[in-house]
Formats: structure tokens, C-alpha cells, sequence
């Protein structure tokens, strides 16, 4: 099939995020709105996640997060979670080469013990495949929640001996999921709610937030590209006054 040719979009004005972050909502209406069933909007919602990695590789994003799967998703109909587990297989089995050729380097954010042992091996697999690329740093958080993170972090300073004196910002960041990586500048959350469910609540203390109402599946690339057009138009303060202020 044809792709349809691809709107061009300049971004060389503008300040590209280094870190964007995105809360994945919404597949759920986006199938009820068309009479489906809601696995069937998660199975969109992952073909979109195709488009959204290949815009952000064009987009020249460096770290792109996805929220895929929460600590608290676990709580949905067995039916559903394991419908998501499916497809998050599928996504691995059918994704990683072409993202292998993309330059992409898979990162998991979350317990990977939590999940069944084959898919485990699956993500093992992938990153190892992956570990060597730089175009684009690929975070999935599955089976990932803030506050688990925050506390698996605490669990295994104590467990180093950490002296409370030596506890700072930088060695806190070290011990989570992302150590190494930059915090989000930009955190979208599609389906138009308002809220952070559990998502990067440490690493996201300054991000700028960008909601959307589009549905997941319907957010593409010019969405993208609106975002990180707002992103420009914000001023990020950190807590400061600014120069023309003073
Ligand atoms: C996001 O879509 C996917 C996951 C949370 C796994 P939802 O499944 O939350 O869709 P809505 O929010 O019910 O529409
Ligand atoms: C957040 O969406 C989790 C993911 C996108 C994976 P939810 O649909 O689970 O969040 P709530 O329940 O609306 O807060
Ligand atoms: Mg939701």
C-alpha cells in the first residue's frame, strides 16, 4: 500500500525538546467512539507508536519515554491485561528490527520481574540488540509506576549503606530507572485528562505539560509537531524571575 506523502514540517526554528515524555491515554474511547472493542484501540494505539518513534527520529527528539503499561493497569480486567501484554509482544517481535534500523536504543522503565518470564526474555533481547544505538533513546515504561520507582530506589540505597549525608539530587536520579538520562522537558498526555498518574512524578518536577483531547491512536506526527510548537511558546522558569522582570 502507498503511504500517503507526508506533509513537510520545519522545525529548524524551533528549540527541539531533548527529553519528551508521553502519557499514552485513551485507546480505550477511541475504539468505544467507533463501536469497538477497546482491544482494538490499544492494537491502534500501538501501530501509532510506529509513527510517533519515526517522527520523533525525524524530529530529531533524543529521548522519547512512552507510558505504556502502569503499575496500577494491572488492576484492569484479566482479559484486558492480557490483551495488552499480546500486543506488547506483537510490538516487540514485529517493531525491533525496523527500530534496530532506525538507530533506536530500547530502554525499559519499570520491575521487569513483574512480567511473565517470556516476555521478559523478549525485552531482554531487544535491549540487548539495541544497546549500541544513538539516534534516539527509547524509553518504554511497562509494569512502571512513580512511586514504585521512587521506592525500589530507596530499598537500594539503603541496601548500598548510603550515608544520609551523602544523599543528594544527582545520586537520588542515579538510582532510578533513568540514571544517566536528562529529565522530560516536554510531557504530553493524550485523551485530554488533566492528571500525571504515577508517570515520572520525580524526573517530571519541571517538565513543561502539554495536554491534548486527541485519543492516542489519533495522535500523529503533525500533533507532535504542535507540541513541540507550544513547547516553544512556553518560558520555563525554574523557579526564577526573569530578566525582564527585574
Ligand atoms: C491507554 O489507553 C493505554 C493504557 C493505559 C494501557 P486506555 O486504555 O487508558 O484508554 P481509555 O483512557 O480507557 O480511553
Ligand atoms: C495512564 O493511563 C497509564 C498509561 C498510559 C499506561 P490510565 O488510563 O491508566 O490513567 P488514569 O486511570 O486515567 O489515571
Ligand atoms: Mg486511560
Amino acid at each position: 500500500m502507498l503511504r500517503k506523502p507526508e506533509k513537510a514540517l520545519d522545525l529548524s526554528h524551533y528549540k527541539i525538546p531533548t527529553h519528551v515524555a508521553i502519557i499514552m491515554d485513551g485507546n480505550g474511547r477511541w475504539a468505544k467512539r467507533r463501536g469497538l472493542p477497546r482491544q482494538a484501540g490499544h492494537r491502534a494505539g500501538a501501530e501509532n507508536l510506529r509513527r510517533i518513534v519515526r517522527a520523533g527520529v525525524e524530529f530529531g527528539i533524543q529521548v522519547l519515554t512512552i507510558y505504556a503499561f502502569s503499575t496500577e493497569n494491572w488492576g484492569r480486567p484479566e482479559s484486558e491485561v492480557r490483551g495488552l501484554m499480546r500486543i506488547f509482544a506483537r510490538v516487540l517481535d514485529q517493531e525491533i528490527d525496523e527500530l534496530h534500523s532506525q538507530g533506536v536504543c530500547l530502554h525499559h522503565l519499570g520491575e521487569l520481574s513483574g512480567i511473565n518470564p517470556t516476555l521478559q526474555e523478549k525485552v531482554r533481547r531487544a535491549l540487548e540488540l539495541t544497546k549500541n544505538n544513538n539516534r534516539l533513546i527509547l524509553n518504554i515504561a511497562f509494569n512502571y509506576g512513580g512511586r514504585a520507582e521512587i521506592l525500589q530506589a530507596v530499598r537500594q540505597m539503603l541496601a548500598d549503606g548510603i550515608d544520609p549525608n551523602d544523599l543528594s539530587e544527582e545520586l537520588f536520579s542515579s538510582y532510578l530507572f533513568t540514571q544517566g538520562l536528562p529529565d522530560p522537558d516536554l510531557v504530553i498526555r493524550t485523551s485530554g485528562e488533566l492528571r500525571i498518574s504515577n508517570f515520572l512524578i520525580w524526573q517530571a518536577a519541571y517538565a513543561e505539560f502539554y495536554p491534548t483531547p486527541a485519543f492516542w491512536p489519533d495522535f500523529g506526527r503533525e500533533e507532535l509537531y504542535d507540541a513541540i510548537v507550544a513547547f516553544n511558546q512556553r518560558e520555563r522558569r525554574f523557579g526564577l524571575v526573569t530578566e525582564r522582570e527585574l
